[in-house]
């Protein structure tokens, strides 16, 4: 019998009941096979295929250019890699904006497409019709406050989101029409930790953070960052693991000088 048989998916209930018993949710993103077989067997409890494979997979500044199909694309990878850990897919910009139907739609084509288990969306009161449409058709709905990386031209920066009184109370009404909307998770990105705090207190669903400080149920990160392939950015709430940026560098500067001294392959490299 093949061990991912004997191994417990995570679902929606887990998640929920992870923060009544007070134990924190690990998610991490994945856009492939190969890194999503990793960071599944390392044993986190979601994948996020997070729209910054528009970033960190296609090089775009920000991630409104990716497509459905191409987020659809991204989350069957790593959907045939997830053997235990949920697996959430991010509806892409322009891809749920325009009105519920728009929204359900392509929910349910990446639900259908990709096999993945539920689908995340960026806003607050603005997207509760959606929210309610995607949930009732039965797929499940996380959330996403804060800095919401689509509405980064509206923003103008990337700083910290909700230090002013006003943005704060938005956020807080928000992530309780969110909960009374079905969803059953929100990731709070980059505001401030006292406010992260106040937030997943008053709600009974699960807050997973991002720059949002140590009080949210649970944590994210994007994993090129987290295992440092994206060169040069090293925002404070990074913690990077690894600096595979300069360990892969370091080996094909290596591969490059092998091949050029005809050191590579050696008389065991060859058949
Ligand atoms: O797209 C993404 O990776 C995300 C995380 C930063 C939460 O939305």
């Amino acid at each position: 019998m093949s061990v991912h048989k004997e191994l417990k998916r995570i679902t929606t209930n887990t998640i929920q009941e992870m923060k009544q018993k007070g134990e924190k949710i690990a998610m991490l993103t994945s856009y492939d096979y190969s890194m999503a077989t990793i960071v599944d067997e390392g044993g986190v409890d979601v994948i996020l295929v997070g729209d910054s494979a528009s970033n960190v997979m296609a090089g775009h500044e920000t991630t409104l250019p990716i497509t459905l199909d191409q987020m659809i694309y991204h989350a069957q990878s790593v959907v045939r890699a997830a053997k235990r850990a949920l697996v959430v897919v991010d509806l892409p910009f322009g891809s749920y904006q325009g009105n519920s139907k728009e929204a359900l739609n392509s929910a349910i084509r990446i639900m259908k497409e990709s096999g993945a288990h539920a689908v995340k969306l960026e806003g607050g009161l603005e997207i509760r019709e959606s929210v309610e449409r995607i949930i009732t058709a039965g797929i499940p709905v996380m959330g996403h406050l804060g800095l919401t990386p689509q509405s980064i031209y509206k923003f103008g920066t990337y700083t910290v989101r909700a230090k002013e009184q006003a943005e704060a109370e938005k956020l807080k009404d928000d992530i309780k029409v969110l909960q009374e909307a079905g969803c059953f998770s929100v990731v709070l990105e980059k505001i401030p930790a006292l406010l992260a705090k106040e937030v997943t207190d008053s709600v009974k669903i699960p807050t997973i953070g991002i720059g949002a400080g140590p009080y949210c149920d649970g944590q994210v990160l994007v994993i090129n960052d987290m295992i440092g392939l994206t060169k040069g950015f090293k925002p404070r709430f990074l913690r990077q693991y690894l600096n595979l940026f300069d360990q892969i560098n370091g080996a094909v500067k290596t591969y490059v000088s092998d091949v050029k001294a005809g050191d590579f392959p050696n008389s065991k490299e060859q058949y």
